[in-house]
């Protein structure tokens, strides 16, 4: 008997020794038996292209990533009830596979809910129509669509081989995501909910471990993890959990009608240092490449670029010294890892705001942090019998605690990108897009005024809300020549107004008010007018307690003022609908359809004409790329090529910010001190993939809404600019 157990303990440790097995302790992550110190960064797959997807993860592989962390995003997997989508930039396993390759690890954020600053924060639009549900609480409908979802894809990873101990690159996952702070506002039934998913995700048994950002009640064994611009100070909620951060931000994603932020990497770096000598073992940049979003695919008011001042440009580019300062910071911390994982720092201080971070482990591993927080003076500090000079807000790394290898604000600066014109002027053609009426007859006509999501299900941005006015022969205006004035409140987020099929106006909200209310003239005659309000869409909130149920479109109140019976209520008459463009219908953006209207081309081309259409042919330039389009003098719509969509353009919002001025990379940074484009459009150019393009007779296809001057656009490209 005796010898039979022994026997079984030897089998089963050589077993467990030789099985892959990720687990944790206090100080790290552990695989293989191995404590990490491990850099990530956040690479989204469908923010660029399967053929773009290598050269990234290389290019992070070369910066030092030892981890690449995403999102799963359901409403691109599923974009109605049971029919999915794991294709093209939605293929997931592809995506992971290429990182595998590479010899990268996997942080797979499943969430579903991942915010992002993406289309509904994840959630397919047709969810939010289940009877019954309410996202995100301790909801039965919405808990069972949640376990489907996660589940499904567990089932997924591990069918592929994907989880560590199967031989696969994914070393932890993610469920929820920052839902400390809505646990907080709903109480009872939020910790009800996070009860349930911790459980459910555990009970999915991936055999790698399971984290929580931004959460700090995460249940066993869950790890809650850090989110923020700065995170030395987050503890996890047991003894026995690694200080980890998920969301490191490289900067901040832009809004339309905003400036673009960037964050200086003498700060950034200066974060990271100070959260790995204060016991931090995992750090991942969100983003280490941003990209772009694609389609309809950004949040609320989210600009098409993703870019994020990220160390990998929006096109894939190496940003610097972004990515080159990091990549020697990881290089000088990798060099510290035998005394980061195997002792805990002893603290004394050097000076006023100066302060040293020791390692020294049993073995004789010693690596050394020096600290100056001091936001104006450098600080000449002595450690061990020597003297280092330290800028102010730096931190230097020994990693044999005597030579300074590194320091946080010793960044090189030099290179820029620029965009080089190629190619000449686009010969354009034009269709307008007609102005429906109310008495279209594929009008569907309502009493009163319907929220817009309701009615699109997010299928096109667009929704036509249309009616007539009657004016009496009498009206006294008519003599006067005074025009009445229209006053129509809308949810947002943006919207233009015809009366009796001209153009009178438009209006737009903004993130942080997506509502509007658009006042202006109107020029009505006797008898029937009409009036067509374009009402459109920028991205689905992403955000915030109960989003889900924020509205758009036009919910009035819509008044008439300056009749002879003073002001009349346009509110609850009856309104009719018309759901997206009808160039959407006949798919104007692909090829094969495009000639189904007629187009004007040569000086007929329409300009400054809203609702136009434009297509054009070209050829893939000579030179290379990355290409993107500069779209200035548009105002705002949608871009296709080769029936691809490459996004929302809105060069007519321009960044209402003022404070564009210099920025020191010194003292606490947040999203609103280092910003670029004040007075400018905040978006000017729009990402072509290189793949999306044939040698020739490639067809870009543009719907304008506001009206522009189509032959100022030109194709240009991204490079390096010689000083
Ligand atoms: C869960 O998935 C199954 C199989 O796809 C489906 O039949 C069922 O309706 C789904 N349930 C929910 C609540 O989504
Ligand atoms: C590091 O962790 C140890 C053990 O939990 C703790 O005693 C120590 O205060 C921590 N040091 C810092 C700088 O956070
Ligand atoms: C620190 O020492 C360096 C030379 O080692 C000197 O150039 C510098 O001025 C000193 N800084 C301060 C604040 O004393
Ligand atoms: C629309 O239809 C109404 C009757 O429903 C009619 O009185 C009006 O003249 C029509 N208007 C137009 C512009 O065709
Ligand atoms: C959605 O539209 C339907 C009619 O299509 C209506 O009955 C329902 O009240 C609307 N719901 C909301 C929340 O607006």
């Amino acid at each position: 008997m005796l010898k039979i157990s022994i026997l079984l303990v030897i089998f089963s440790f050589v077993c467990s020794s030789v099985t892959a097995t990720v687990s944790y302790d206090d100080k790290a992550i552990i695989i293989n038996g191995q404590r990490r110190i491990l850099f990530s960064g956040s690479i989204h797959y469908p923010r660029s292209t399967p053929e773009m997807w290598p050269d990234l993860i290389q290019k992070a592989k070369d910066g030092g990533l030892d981890v690449i962390q995403t999102y799963v995003f359901w409403n691109g997997h599923e974009p109605s009830p049971g029919k999915f989508n794991f294709e093209g930039r939605y293929d997931l396993v592809r995506f992971l596979k290429v990182v595998q390759q590479a010899g990268l690890y996997v942080h797979l954020r499943i969430g579903p809910y991942v915010c992002a600053e993406w289309n509904f924060g994840g959630f397919p639009v047709w969810l939010k129509y289940v009877p019954g549900i309410d996202f995100r609480t301790d909801n039965e409908p919405f808990k069972a669509a949640m376990q489907n979802f996660t589940a499904k894809i567990v089932d997924m990873m591990k069918s592929e081989n994907m989880f560590e101990p199967q031989g696969g690159p994914i070393i932890m996952s993610q469920i929820e995501n920052e839902y400390g702070s809505i646990e907080r506002q709903i109480g009872a039934p939020g910790r009800a909910y996070t009860n349930w998913f911790a459980h459910m995700a555990v009970s999915l048994d991936t055999n790698v471990p399971w984290i929580m950002c931004k959460q700090d009640d995460a249940p066993d064994p869950i790890i809650n993890t850090c989110n923020d611009f700065y995170c030395s100070k987050h503890s996890p909620n047991k003894p026995y959990k690694p200080k980890m951060w998920t969301e490191l931000w490289t900067s901040w994603f832009t809004e339309f009608g905003g400036a673009v932020p960037y964050r200086p990497v003498e700060d950034l770096a200066f974060a990271v240092a100070r959260f790995i000598q204060a016991n931090g073992s995992f750090v991942n940049y969100y983003m280490y490449h941003g990209g772009t979003n694609f389609g309809r695919e950004s949040g609320l008011f989210v600009t098409t670029s993703y870019d994020y001042d990220a160390p990998l440009d929006e096109y894939g580019l190496i940003r610097e010294p972004k990515w080159g300062h990091l990549r020697l910071l990881h290089k000088a911390i990798k060099r510290c890892e035998p005394a980061l994982v195997s002792s805990y720092p002893t603290v004394w201080s050097l000076g006023k705001n100066s302060e040293v971070h020791e390692y020294r482990s049993n073995s004789g591993a010693c690596a050394a942090f020096l600290a100056n927080y001091d936001t104006t003076s450098s600080a000449n500090v002595t450690y061990s019998n020597m003297q280092y000079d330290l800028p102010p807000w730096s931190i230097s790394i020994l990693p044999d605690c005597k030579n300074e290898i590194f320091n946080t604000a010793k960044a090189i600066h030099g290179a820029h990108m620029k965009m080089i014109p190629v190619g000449g002027a686009f010969p354009w053609q034009s269709s307008i897009e007609e102005v429906p009426t109310a008495n279209d007859s594929d009008a569907v006509a309502m009493v009163g005024l319907y929220e817009q999501i309701n009615v699109t299900r997010d299928s096109t941005d667009y929704l036509w809300y249309l009616t007539n006015v009657n004016i009496a022969s009498d009206e006294e205006f008519l003599k006067t020549g005074k025009d009445p004035v229209i006053t129509i409140a809308s949810a947002g987020h943006a919207l233009q107004v015809f009366i009796n099929g001209q153009p009178s106006g438009v209006a737009y909200g903004r993130l942080k008010k997506t509502s509007l209310t658009f006042t202006g003239d109107v020029k009505l005659t006797a008898g029937t007018n009409t009036i067509s309000l374009l009402s459109s869409c920028a991205g689905l909130p992403n955000v915030d307690l109960h989003y889900e149920r924020w509205n758009a479109g036009v919910l009035g109140p819509i008044t008439l003022s300056g009749l002879n019976e003073g002001t009349r209520d346009l509110t609850k008459q009856t309104w009719s609908y018309k759901v997206g463009l009808k160039g959407e219908t006949l798919n104007l953006h692909t090829i094969d359809r495009s000639s189904s209207v007629s187009w004007l081309e040569g000086s007929s081309v329409a300009q400054k004409q809203p609702l136009s259409w434009y297509k054009a042919t070209f050829d893939n330039p000579q030179e290379p790329g990355p290409y993107a389009l500069d779209m200035s003098g548009m105002g705002k719509g949608q871009i296709w090529v080769n029936g691809e969509s490459i996004g929302r353009h809105w060069p007519g919002y321009i960044a209402r910010d003022h404070n564009c001025g210099a920025c020191n990379y010194v003292g606490s940074y947040n999203q609103n001190k280092c910003l670029t484009g004040c007075g400018e459009p905040s978006q000017k150019w729009y990402h072509i993939p290189q793949s999306w393009l044939k040698p020739t007779g490639n067809q870009l296809t543009i719907f304008e809404e506001w009206g522009g001057d189509p032959s100022k656009i030109s194709l240009v490209r991204r490079a390096l600019r010689r000083n």
